[in-house]
């Protein structure tokens, strides 16, 4: 009751404060909405607010000599947007002007359909964007609905390019682009909470990374679309999510929510529609009063990639008590991947200060094996009067450190070894690949973002005209061989003798270093000199990429190039 014993001045100042939310829509004020392979505008009217792709087909934002428009022979099928789709077997280019230092959202459209003579189920392609390969050997197999890909990025200078990059023999398609300028307040530093002991506080600013959407889920729904949702996204229903949908109740409000934009809640980080309805516990106070122990874990599980980081943020709003002071709002526990979120209960009244105040938190978590993130909320026991939990909406996020320098990297660390042979000294590689575990858990706490420009550095002086930018990222995206799970190719050397042979990796035999680890040279006990290359946890590349070098140098044989001898992996 604590809200209505205040002052009639203090609720003027919280009503000035407070967003009257329909009336102040997000308009981004550079946008770009494109159909792709079009030749006139669409008008999407029903959108909130409404809006007009336009036809790439005479617009200047697209740089390329052999792309063609395709249109779905099947006319009856497909919602207009996805009718036609531009599509090339060799890389094309969308250039978007946006602000320099603005965080932007990208939304790539995909829905694949069989014009004569070109298959787009079939296409097989990579996406990079400001150096970042935004999607890698992409496929499309829905050809029901389109796929949508979500990211944010961030321009440092007013260039956005975007380039689908076809692998060989491939075709490379879009449906339709959208390009805007993210409301800045979406990525506003709340220094994430790191979740387990693999987590890594991202490097910089939120607004600074390269963030693809994997979830975006409204609790427990409606779903919400482009035409009744912000910045015209789709929040999802979590029904495919939910483990045990009978723990749970679906409850929801029609009354208004207390938005405070200055405390960072506002529709355009999450729509009305997200936070007016909520999962909460299907417990009753018979069940509390009987046996005042009992506990129950509402829990949803997303599957995502391993080997990443991702942002998840989780959206609350206490729409089931009558206010949020500490004796009535709720006080429950938040579970991410089974660990305790936050170090206490989540209190509602230490993250708002109106009733119905929408906020939400920031987690960070490493997924280094688990498939799913799962995300649990269970009652407070310690407090019988707490009788709920809740939670409204969610979105997981993955933070992509997966950069087409990397690729450059390992093309032109492989040119420096390669090309030291020339001049007839003929050098046997060695690739040696440490990925013990235990090390690699040790030195992730020194895994530090400078590796890669210092190995650049070290490695530029050498490579002379190997890699201009568009060589090297054509090149990278049309990477084809295929990394088996497993290498066995009979090549296998114990790390004992390769200790040996490099006098334990002395210093005084380091003979590079790349953005893959050191190079050593060494003497095997059978008198063959070798060149041995250590593969470093901090490495761009990861264990696949590694796989991949190792079968690709075991089948080359030519007499400027060294030749694989073998390899270790322990
Ligand atoms: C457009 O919006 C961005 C961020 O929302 C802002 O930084 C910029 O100043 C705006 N530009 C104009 C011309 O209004
Ligand atoms: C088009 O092709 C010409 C000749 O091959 C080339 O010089 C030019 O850079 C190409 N333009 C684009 C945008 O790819
Ligand atoms: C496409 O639409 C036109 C006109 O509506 C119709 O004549 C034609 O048969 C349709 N084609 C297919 C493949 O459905
Ligand atoms: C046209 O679309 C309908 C409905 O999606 C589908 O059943 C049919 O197979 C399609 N026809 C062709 C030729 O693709
Ligand atoms: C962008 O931000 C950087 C770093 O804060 C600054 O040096 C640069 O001048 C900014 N660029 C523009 C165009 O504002
Ligand atoms: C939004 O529109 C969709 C249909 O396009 C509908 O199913 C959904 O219930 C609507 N959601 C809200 C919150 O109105
Ligand atoms: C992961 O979550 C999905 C629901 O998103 C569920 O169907 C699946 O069983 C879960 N997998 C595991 C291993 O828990
Ligand atoms: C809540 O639990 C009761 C049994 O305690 C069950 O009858 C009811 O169906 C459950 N509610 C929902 C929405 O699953
Ligand atoms: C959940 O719904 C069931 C009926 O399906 C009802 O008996 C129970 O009281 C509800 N629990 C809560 C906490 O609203
Ligand atoms: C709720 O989930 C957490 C984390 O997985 C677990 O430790 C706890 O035992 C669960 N509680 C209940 C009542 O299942
Ligand atoms: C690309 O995808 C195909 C299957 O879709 C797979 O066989 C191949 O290994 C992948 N290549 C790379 C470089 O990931
Ligand atoms: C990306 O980050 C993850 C987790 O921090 C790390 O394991 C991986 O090696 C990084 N990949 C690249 C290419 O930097």
């Amino acid at each position: 009751m604590e809200a209505f014993r205040r002052t009639p001045l203090l609720l003027s100042l919280l009503l000035s404060l407070l967003s009257t939310a329909t009336a102040t829509s997000f308009k981004p004020n550079i946008s770009y909405y494109i159909d792709c392979g079009a030749t006139k505008a669409i008008d999407f009217s029903n959108d909130s607010p409404p809006r007009i792709f336009k036809a790439d087909d005479d617009s200047n934002l697209l740089s390329d000599n052999n792309s063609i428009s395709l249109s779905n022979p099947n006319n009856s099928s497909t919602v207009s947007l996805y009718s036609t789709a531009r599509a090339s077997y060799s890389i094309f280019t969308y250039k978007f002007k946006m602000h320099p230092n603005t965080s932007n959202v990208l939304r790539l459209h995909f829905l694949p359909f069989s014009a004569p003579s070109h298959d787009l189920s079939t296409a097989k392609f990579s996406v990079h964007a400001l150096n970042y390969i935004l999607l890698d050997n992409f496929t499309v197999s829905d050809t029901a609905s389109p796929t949508i890909k979500e990211f944010f990025l961030w321009t440092d200078s007013s260039d956005l390019e975007v380039q689908f990059i076809p692998q060989s023999k491939s075709i490379a398609f879009v449906s339709a682009i959208e390009a805007f300028i993210a409301p800045q307040e979406m990525l506003s530093d709340l220094n994430p909470t790191l979740i387990g002991d693999a987590a890594k506080p991202i490097n910089g600013l939120l607004g600074n990374q390269v963030l693809e959407t994997m979830y975006r889920v409204n609790m427990p729904g409606p779903l919400i679309t482009p035409e009744n949702g912000t910045l015209w996204r789709t929040w999802f229903t979590d029904d495919p999510y939910i483990y045990y949908a009978d723990a749970s109740n679906k409850t929801s409000v029609s009354t208004s929510l207390n938005y405070v934009p200055s405390l960072g809640s506002s529709e355009e980080i999450a729509p009305d529609a997200v936070y007016n309805s909520a999962r909460i516990i299907n417990v009753s106070d018979v069940q509390f009063i009987s046996n005042p122990g009992f506990n129950i874990n509402v829990t949803w599980g997303f599957r995502v990639d391993s080997g990443y980081q991702y942002l998840i943020r989780l959206h609350f709003c206490d729409i089931i008590s009558e206010t949020n002071s500490l004796d009535n709002g709720l006080v429950f526990t938040v579970y991410i991947m089974d660990y305790l979120a936050l170090k206490n209960n989540l209190k509602i009244s230490e993250h708002t200060t109106y009733p119905q105040e929408p906020f939400y938190i920031d987690f960070i978590a490493h997924v280094t094996s688990a498939q799913n993130i799962t995300v649990s909320i269970g009652l407070d026991t310690t407090d019988s009067t707490k009788k709920n939990a809740l939670l409204n909406g969610l979105e997981i996020f993955k933070v992509n450190n997966l950069t087409t320098n990397s690729r450059t990297l390992k093309k032109n660390h492989l040119a420096v070894i390669l090309g030291a042979t020339i001049g007839g000294v003929i050098v046997i590689a060695l690739i040696l690949s440490c990925i013990v575990v235990v090390s690699i858990k040790k030195q992730h706490q020194k895994h530090t973002p400078e590796v890669k420009e210092t190995s650049h550095l070290l490695w530029s002086p050498m490579t002379g005209g190997v890699n201009s930018i568009d060589n090297s990222s054509k090149s990278g995206g049309a990477t084809t061989i295929g990394a088996s799970p497993r290498v066995d190719l009979g090549l296998l050397i114990s790390f004992a003798q390769i200790k040996m042979a490099t006098g334990n990796f002395d210093e005084k035999n380091l003979i590079g270093v790349g953005g893959f680890g050191k190079v050593y040279k060494g003497v095997l006990s059978n008198g063959i000199e070798v060149a041995v290359k250590r593969a470093s946890s901090r490495s761009q590349q990861g264990f696949p990429e590694f796989q991949t070098e190792i079968e690709v140098l075991s089948q080359i044989r030519h007499r400027h190039l060294v030749s694989l001898i073998g390899y270790c992996d322990e």
